[in-house]
């Protein structure tokens, strides 16, 4: 160990490099890099690693090593822990998951994946437990659901369920199938009625894992009525729409930060396991991070430094305790019920989603793990997404050949532009999809485009009409007869609030 990682590891600041990737992403013309130091850097070396031509988004410089981060691809089951030396520090472990075709069912079970499986599974045994109990926060969200109907599959365990919302009393449950409960809640019902036919127990909690005497007093109780937690799962968090929140809008004309609601289940919540558990013996306490963290994404400055911090923490708790802990950079999970056909921000989000059964067979591998405290899950190449999201390589130049694809038949009726700023809108489109005949009304996401080169949209439209657009309105209104109309809007030099809630200013 070249540095006092256990000293200097210090989850709060880690958070910092969440808004400082996303600032470069919802503004393309800012860049940022990271670059840590002590009192001990020289000033020639700080200068050097400023204006070197290669530039790594995260550095640590300490004295004369420098540390930058990198991600090997790992197959499980040949699990060990890789060297940490000077230009290789930081590293984390990858696992693809199917790279080749992300339009695929669950059927599609790549080959990759299926290697490592059969792999693991002959080399260790999973850490579930017959009978043990496993708590889960965040128990009755779709992945904490998703992993214990799978675990409940493979073993008679004990399940606890921990959510903040009051869940319906049982007795309440057969009216609520039938009539009147809203999707999310029978799939709930459903989930846990199937859990228990499978032969385990379920206990619904109501509770905010940030609260730290409430959850001293269930943990007491569970461990008072089975005697110890054999692991957790923790899955707590705030997902979908209300976790983006871009810069722009952070905080609300009242002063208040918009995005706070992240900080309760990652942060606090994080902190009060670690708290809570440290003397205690668990097989296994599994982090639900994300990949914002490492990819940032547009919207995601508070959800990815709340993610930053419980995977530091985990980093940290793994030093100073005995239980394991390991936090998991889950790729997007793609549900059935998340798809609404036809709405483009889903779309866009999914785009390189996981399905539930890739999920579970991911988790299958991790359960089988021993040795490592964190693992990225990442459809696609992570390198490459990397070198497109932070490093910000272009993935689509801007170019004056000519479009080579012709618009999609199955957006139906084409409508051609009329005003100058949608004439110069399609324009500005066909260049960056590589498309021609592109219409007034078809969505940006439906037409190909996705969150990165939504990001060299904006810059373009910045650059061609002066007009600084929100990425939260170019999500909502994705077409080129909404944009165009809010650019002219906001030429008139309307204030109009109406234009300010469509996020022009
Ligand atoms: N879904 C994905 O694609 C994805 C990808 C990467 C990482 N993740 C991470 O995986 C975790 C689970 O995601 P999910 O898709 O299952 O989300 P979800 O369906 O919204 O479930 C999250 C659950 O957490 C509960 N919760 C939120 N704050 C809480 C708190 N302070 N204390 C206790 N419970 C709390 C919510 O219920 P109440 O509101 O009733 O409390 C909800 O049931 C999240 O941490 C997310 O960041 C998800």
């Amino acid at each position: 160990m070249a540095f006092d990682q256990i000293n200097e590891l210090n989850p709060a600041k880690s958070t910092a490099l969440g808004p400082l990737r996303v600032m470069a992403q919802e503004y393309p013309n800012i860049s940022t890099r990271a670059i840590d130091i002590d009192k001990k850097v020289r000033i020639s070396t700080l200068i050097t690693e400023i204006t070197a031509e290669n530039q790594s988004p995260s550095v640590v410089l300490r004295g004369a090593q420098r540390w930058s981060q990198y991600f090997e691809p790992i197959k499980l089951g040949q699990t060990k822990r890789s060297n940490v030396t000077p230009e290789s520090s930081n590293t984390s472990t990858v696992i693809p998951t199917n790279p080749e075709n992300k339009n695929k069912s669950s059927q599609n079970v790549n080959f990759y994946n299926s290697e490592i499986a059969d792999n693991v599974s002959n080399q260790n045994p999973s850490k579930i437990k017959e009978n043990g109990l496993y708590l889960i926060t965040g128990g009755l969200g779709d992945i904490g659901l998703t992993l214990a109907t799978h675990i409940s599959s493979e073993s008679k365990v004990h399940f606890a369920l921990l959510s903040r919302s009051k869940f319906p009393e049982r007795q309440e449950w057969p009216s609520l199938l039938k009539n009147s409960a809203a999707d999310r809640q029978k799939r709930q019902i459903q989930s846990i009625q199937q859990i228990e036919s499978n032969g385990c127990s379920v206990q619904i909690i109501s509770a905010d894992v940030s609260d730290e005497l409430t959850m001293k007093r269930i943990i007491d109780e569970l461990e008072h009525q089975y005697d110890r937690i054999d692991g957790i799962i923790h899955a707590a968090g705030i997902v979908g729409q209300s976790s983006f929140v871009t810069l722009n809008d952070a905080r609300t004309p009242d002063g208040k930060q918009a995005n706070r609601d992240q900080f309760p289940s990652k942060v606090d919540g994080t902190e009060v396991l670690g708290f809570l558990m440290k003397d205690k013996s668990f097989d296994f306490c599994m982090v639900c991070s994300s990949l914002s963290p490492i990819l940032g994404g547009l919207g995601f400055s508070a959800y990815a430094a709340t993610n930053l911090y419980a995977d530091a923490l985990v980093e940290k708790l793994n030093l100073s305790q005995p239980g394991k802990w390991i936090s998991v950079n889950w790729e997007g999970w793609m549900f059935d019920h998340d798809v609404v056909p036809g709405d483009s921000a889903t779309s866009s989000a999914l785009e390189l989603g996981m399905t539930p059964q890739e999920g579970i067979d991911i988790f299958s591998r991790i359960i089988r793990t021993h040795d490592l405290d964190r693992i990225v899950i990442s459809s696609g190449n992570l390198q490459n997404r990397i070198s497109q999201w932070v490093e910000k390589q272009p993935a689509a130049p801007e170019t004056d050949e000519a479009p080579s694809h012709q618009r999609p038949i199955h957006l139906g009726n084409y409508t051609a532009p009329t005003s100058e700023t949608e004439k110069q809108l399609v324009r500005l489109w066909g260049k960056l999809l590589g498309m021609d005949g592109i219409g007034v009304h078809d969505s940006f996401f439906e037409l190909g485009g996705n969150s990165l080169l939504l990001t060299q949209l904006v810059a373009m439209i910045r650059k061609t009409f002066q007009a600084e657009l929100a990425l939260s309105a170019m999500f909502e209104h994705p077409t080129i007869a909404e944009i165009a109309k809010n650019i002219d809007n906001s030429k008139k030099g309307s204030t109009d609030s109406d234009d300010r809630d469509e996020g022009f200013i």
